[in-house]
């Protein structure tokens, strides 16, 4: 098992912070054992920032859950109405950030360009990442989801090194037409997309294909979990819905640690 897995439930613009708190705590108690199975998985949560607080007192270092942000700005500090920049998460207790979500570019006009800034900015604070990209139904049934994806990473990863990089950014693949829909990719669909970015990685930076955890998102639900990891080459998942309630998003996690692996070199 070479690569990193992981579980990170973004709960987008839901979750006061009470809610918030008491459901970071209920997966914090649970995740050792949920996440104890053939393979090792990282869990984190995504609240929104008003609930980072009290989210925090359930994460890390006290317990294993990771924190992160939704969003990130592309500076630190300055007047940016309404931006909040990696040292604000990082202060917050954030270990990283969402990047370049497709609610995020479909509606809040987070271009191309914009992502590559906000994620040169989170990883060179030191953070984590996790990159979002993913294609339209109208790609997909064109046939051009391979190439909207690949473009989407080459224009967010133009200015960064692997070395800049380090293990601290993880990729999800989100197809736009599976999020909040119901309808999951299926194994294949995903696993190829999978393969697809990971070769390109290769070829981009060498090594870094290989050793790189890439989730998938898009109506992942404990039902499906299992069957995903399985399909190949899916090395955990980013998850909006089904992470609202703390023991469905715990189950994801224990379906995602004891189903069989099978990673491509
Ligand atoms: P979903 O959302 O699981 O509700 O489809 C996934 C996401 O937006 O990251």
């Amino acid at each position: 098992m070479s690569r990193a897995m992981w579980v990170i439930g973004n709960w987008k613009q839901h979750h006061l912070p009470e809610a918030a708190m008491t459901c970071a705590r209920t997966i914090a108690d649970g995740v050792a054992a949920a996440s104890a199975g053939a393979h090792r998985v990282s869990v984190g949560v995504a609240p929104p920032y008003l609930s980072l607080a009290a989210a925090r007192t359930a994460c890390r270092p006290v317990s294993d859950l990771w924190l992160f942000a939704q969003d990130v700005g592309a500076q630190d500090t300055g007047a940016h109405t309404g931006e909040v920049g990696p040292a604000m998460i990082a202060h917050a207790g954030c270990s990283g950030s969402i990047v370049g979500h497709s609610e995020r570019r479909a509606d809040y006009g987070d271009t191309d360009g914009l992502v590559r800034r906000k994620l040169h900015a989170v990883l060179s604070a030191g953070l984590h990442a996790v990159l979002c990209v993913g294609e339209r139904l109208e790609s997909r049934d064109a046939g051009t989801h391979e190439s909207v994806v690949l473009t989407q990473l080459s224009l967010a990863l133009s200015d960064l090194s692997p070395e800049l990089v380090g293990p601290r950014l993880i990729i999800a693949y989100e197809p736009v037409w599976a999020i909040g829909t119901g309808r999951t990719a299926t194994g294949e669909q995903a696993a190829a997309m999978h393969r697809c970015i990971r070769g390109w990685l290769g070829q981009t930076w060498a090594t870094a294909g290989s050793d790189r955890s890439i989730l998938y998102g898009g109506s992942v639900k404990p039902d499906n979990a299992g069957a995903l990891v399985a399909a190949g080459d899916i090395d955990g998942f980013l998850v909006g819905g089904a992470s609202l309630e703390a023991p469905s998003l715990l189950a994801i996690v224990r379906a995602t640690a004891t189903a069989p692996v099978v990673q491509a070199p």
